[in-house]
């Protein structure tokens, strides 16, 4: 075992060696899995790195402690300013100490990680083609109760792994300093791989009969799966078999105003107001203008967005998982008579508005959950415009952007814009495109008190201010 300078973990007294997160909330009877190291199997450029950052993030957002660990960035700070492709030739001695040197201070970083910071997956990003270096990761983690799950990448198009050496690789940190030219760049590379390939023992469905692994063939166009252990590694199973490389386009948007939008009032199924309406019909001609080949509109099955759809034509669905988050006891309520009637529960969500659930209603984290199969979904499709609502696209824009629970409920969609979103190699762009038809404002920031004991004008302080009032006697909150 590498000394990681941790406790030890390995005693069969102890009843559970690591109780991560995901332990923590699984109910009782439930399969309890423990960390997983999930290990990346490949040549270089087979997307490793890509899948290891998109599972990341997938993990994350569905509430699963991950993080990768990528020997690339490991080896950069060990040895500063690449050289050539030498380094990675097997009879480079010097080279091969530095590269299992820092295979295992990465290996260390994942374990000291779910010791101290509950982890539940470790992406182990690097190459791991030897059976001595797969090998040298089982035998650090099985005897620590920790358990391992393979993804192999084969690729054996030559179109596609070109198209990934250009894409990331020659702009990429290790040709940084250098600045070759594309072409001296390009054949460094190749030889880089072909160092690698003299090596290469890929999974083998005899001889690893007994691991748990994933191999994709081809960018997903065949997999096969190996003894999966595990509620992770079946949702990283099922995640990995619906991603595609496919270039395409997301496109969000809020429905247009609503009547409740103008007097504040949360949730409801209430009709578009007239400029909701010209909203719509803007929309209409956005997408006609945007020419975007075999688009698919989904809207939620409430009738702001129907009607923000009417003017589209494309083929449409809707979605009872895009319904807005539902309120409970304050649905149909205004902010201010949320305040009003229940200060103890609004001042509860301004304090930690992620976990917050409504009585009778739901949080932002039960949103997240439903809308799984819409993310799935979405990582299935090409292009698909999704027309939804303010928590809604607050939920989807955090996984595809990759941020933290706690920041996504605050994260501000004005109404009448479209998000677009353009997947890149290892992220997503997004750009805001507003169509120009005013709207009222319904983004609430958290305020600088969230207490129990704050005034009325406090709690309201960052409450923006409907434009009708709801009631004949109640003045409009400024
Ligand atoms: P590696 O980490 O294996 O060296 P990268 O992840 O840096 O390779 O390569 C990124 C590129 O790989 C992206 O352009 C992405 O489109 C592509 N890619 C993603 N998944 C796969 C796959 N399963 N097979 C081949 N290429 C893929
Ligand atoms: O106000 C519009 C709306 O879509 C409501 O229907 C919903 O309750 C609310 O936004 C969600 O936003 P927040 O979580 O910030 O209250
Ligand atoms: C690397 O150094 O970029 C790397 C992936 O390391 P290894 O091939 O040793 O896994």
């Amino acid at each position: 075992l590498i000394d990681c300078d941790l406790p030890d973990r390995s005693s069969k007294d102890s009843l559970r060696p690591y109780a991560s997160p995901i332990e923590r909330t699984m109910h009782a009877g439930e399969k309890v899995s423990g960390p997983n190291v999930i290990v990346m199997v490949g040549l270089p450029a087979r997307g490793k790195t890509y899948i290891a950052k998109k599972l990341t993030r997938y993990l994350n957002w569905i509430g699963i402690k991950a993080k990768t660990f990528n020997l690339g960035e490991y080896r950069r700070q060990a040895v500063h300013g690449y050289q050539n492709h030498d380094f990675f030739r097997e009879d480079n001695q010097e080279a091969m100490r530095i590269r299992e040197q820092v295979a295992k201070e990465a290996l260390c970083d994942a374990f000291r990680w779910f010791d101290k910071e509950g982890g539940d997956v470790a992406i182990y990003d690097a190459t791991n083609t030897t059976r001595q270096r797969r090998n040298f990761i089982r035998e650090n983690c099985l005897p620590r109760g920790i358990n391992i799950f393979f993804v192999e990448s084969v690729c054996n198009d030559p179109e596609i792994v070109k198209k990934n050496v250009l894409d990331v690789k020659l702009n990429g940190p290790d040709y940084k300093d250098l600045a070759p030219t594309t072409e001296e760049a390009l054949e460094d590379f190749v030889k880089r791989i072909r160092h690698y390939e003299d090596t290469y023992e890929p999974l083998d469905e005899q001889r690893d009969a007994d691991l748990s692994f994933i191999r994709i063939h081809d960018a997903g166009k065949k997999y096969l799966v190996n003894r999966p252990g595990g509620h992770i590694q079946s949702r990283v199973v099922y995640f990995l078999m619906n991603i595609h490389i496919t270039a395409r386009t997301i496109y969000l948007t809020r429905h247009g105003e609503s009547e409740n939008n103008l007097t504040g009032v949360l949730g409801g199924d209430c009709d578009l107001s007239d400029r909701g309406m010209e909203y719509a019909e803007r929309l209409g001609k956005f997408v006609e203008q945007e020419n975007i080949p075999g688009l698919h509109v989904w809207t939620s099955q409430l009738k702001r967005t129907i009607q923000t759809a009417q003017f589209i034509d494309a083929p449409k669905e809707k979605w009872k998982c895009l319904n807005e988050i539902h309120a409970g006891i304050c649905e149909e309520l205004t902010y201010a008579e949320i305040q009003e009637l229940y200060p103890v529960e609004f001042s509860n969500r301004d304090t930690d508005k992620f976990h917050y659930r409504y009585p009778g209603g739901e949080s932002y984290e039960d949103v997240v959950a439903r809308l799984e199969p819409v993310i799935i979904e979405l990582e299935r499709q090409n292009n698909v415009l999704v027309i939804g609502h303010q928590a809604i696209l607050r939920c989807l824009i955090g996984y595809f952007l990759n941020k933290p629970p706690e920041d996504l409920p605050y994260q501000e969609i004005p109404l009448h814009t479209v998000v677009k979103l353009t997947p890149r190699a290892y992220g997503c762009d997004m750009v805001l495109i507003p169509l120009n038809v005013k709207a009222v404002d319904t983004h609430r920031p958290q305020p600088k008190n969230v207490g129990l004991h704050r005034t009325r004008e406090e709690a309201l302080e960052t409450t923006p201010s409907p434009v009708i009032e709801r009631r004949g006697e109640e003045a409009p909150i400024a």
